[in-house]
């Protein structure tokens, strides 16, 4: 189509991340300090109606796929008439969840035509979990990624690697995709507002390549050909059914590949996931105002990498960061 919305380091961006709620039903302590953030007025939110059409003029400019976010996406009590009016739009649909009530959306799910589901899932272990997520929901969870499997989704399993948390479930992860065909990803932990992240914690790709080359021998390791704006460099043992992946954003970045913008619940377009700036539709798109234009004069902004924190330095140094709690912005 002819109008891209093209970035000044010539990125088209296709794929907007639209997250539906700052709220959640787990309280994950590297998203979001225990005490909660601050929550928007409802009348700050974008109602369904808004998240469509907002979303609508998106398609006209080029986005083809569009992933639901949150906080807890299916906390939102519209989420149905949200899901199936987006299902009208010609992209591909897909969500971001932690998977606890997932179970009860099945059939609205498939009706939208949604394919793949990505599942936040960090532990193997019930109270590790619950250290993790301060609520005890891992059965639930881990039945669920189970069930997705069955009734046909593609499910990608998100793992944020911490240090002393749970870095010593790599291989417990990996070995599940012996038998299983989920595709798991191990995720840097990266800083945002409210969850106390410093270098130390974050498990890095080349720890996670170590570990991997001294327990599988090097011609069972094979390395995947990657998606175009993958976000993860992907793996696979030998032999098994899954496959896994490794999502490096502070120690490799990909923000050369990026084809990403992202739309908060309050309705403020950020066009990085570390942007210190974001751009308002909501106030202007009330106003009866054409929001194309703010759009893409955002998009023109946006810096070639990590909203403009592109040194190991800069981006390592939490105080660099002016960004909002992970809850609300949706990854
Ligand atoms: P796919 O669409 O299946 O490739 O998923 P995804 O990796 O884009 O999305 P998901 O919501 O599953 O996020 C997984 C991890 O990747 C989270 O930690 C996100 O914060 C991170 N992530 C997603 N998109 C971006 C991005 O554009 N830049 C960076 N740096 N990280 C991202
Ligand atoms: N660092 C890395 N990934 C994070 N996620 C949430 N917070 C962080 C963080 N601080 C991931 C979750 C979720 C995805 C959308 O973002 O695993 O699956
Ligand atoms: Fe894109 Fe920003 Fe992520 Fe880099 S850090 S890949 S520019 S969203």
């Amino acid at each position: 189509s002819q109008n891209i919305l093209t970035d000044s380091f010539d990125r088209k961006h296709t794929y907007l991340r639209i997250s539906l709620t700052e709220r959640c039903n787990l309280r994950c302590s590297y998203c979001m300090p225990l005490e909660g953030v601050p929550l928007s007025p409802k009348d700050h939110l974008m109602n369904a109606e808004e998240v469509f059409e907002i979303a609508k003029l998106f398609v006209q400019e080029g986005v083809t796929k569009i992933r639901l976010t949150g906080g807890e996406p299916l906390v939102r009590k519209d989420f149905p008439e949200i899901l199936t009016s987006l299902a009208t739009l010609p992209v591909q649909l897909t969500m971001t969840t932690n998977g606890v009530t997932v179970d009860r959306h099945l059939e609205l799910l498939k009706k939208c035509g949604m394919k793949s589901l990505n599942l936040s899932l960090d532990t193997l272990d019930a109270d590790k979990f619950k250290k993790i997520t301060f609520r005890d929901q891992f059965k639930k969870v881990h039945e669920n990624m189970f069930l997705l499997q069955q009734e046909g989704f593609l499910v990608k399993i998100n793992v944020v690697l911490m240090k002393g948390v749970n870095e010593d479930e790599i291989l417990d992860f990996i070995e599940l995709t012996r038998d299983y065909p989920f595709v798991v990803r191990f995720i840097e932990f990266m800083p945002f507002d409210g969850n106390n992240w410093n270098r130390e914690k974050t498990v890095s790709l080349r720890e996670i390549l170590d570990l991997l080359e001294s327990t599988y021998s090097a011609d069972r390791i094979l390395r995947l050909r990657d998606a175009p704006n993958d976000t993860a460099k992907n793996y696979q043992i030998q032999g098994y059914k899954g496959q896994f992946g490794i999502i490096s954003t502070v120690t490799n970045p990909f923000c050369d590949s990026c084809n990403r913008i992202r739309l908060t619940a309050n309705g403020q377009l950020k066009n990085c996931l570390f942007s210190q700036t974001e751009s308002d539709l909501l106030n202007p798109y009330r106003e009866g105002k054409t929001i194309v234009p703010i759009i893409q004069k955002a998009v023109g902004k946006k810096f070639a990498m990590r909203g403009g924190l592109s040194s190991p330095e800069q981006f390592n140094d939490p105080e660099q960061h002016h960004n909002r709690s992970m809850i609300t912005i949706g990854g």
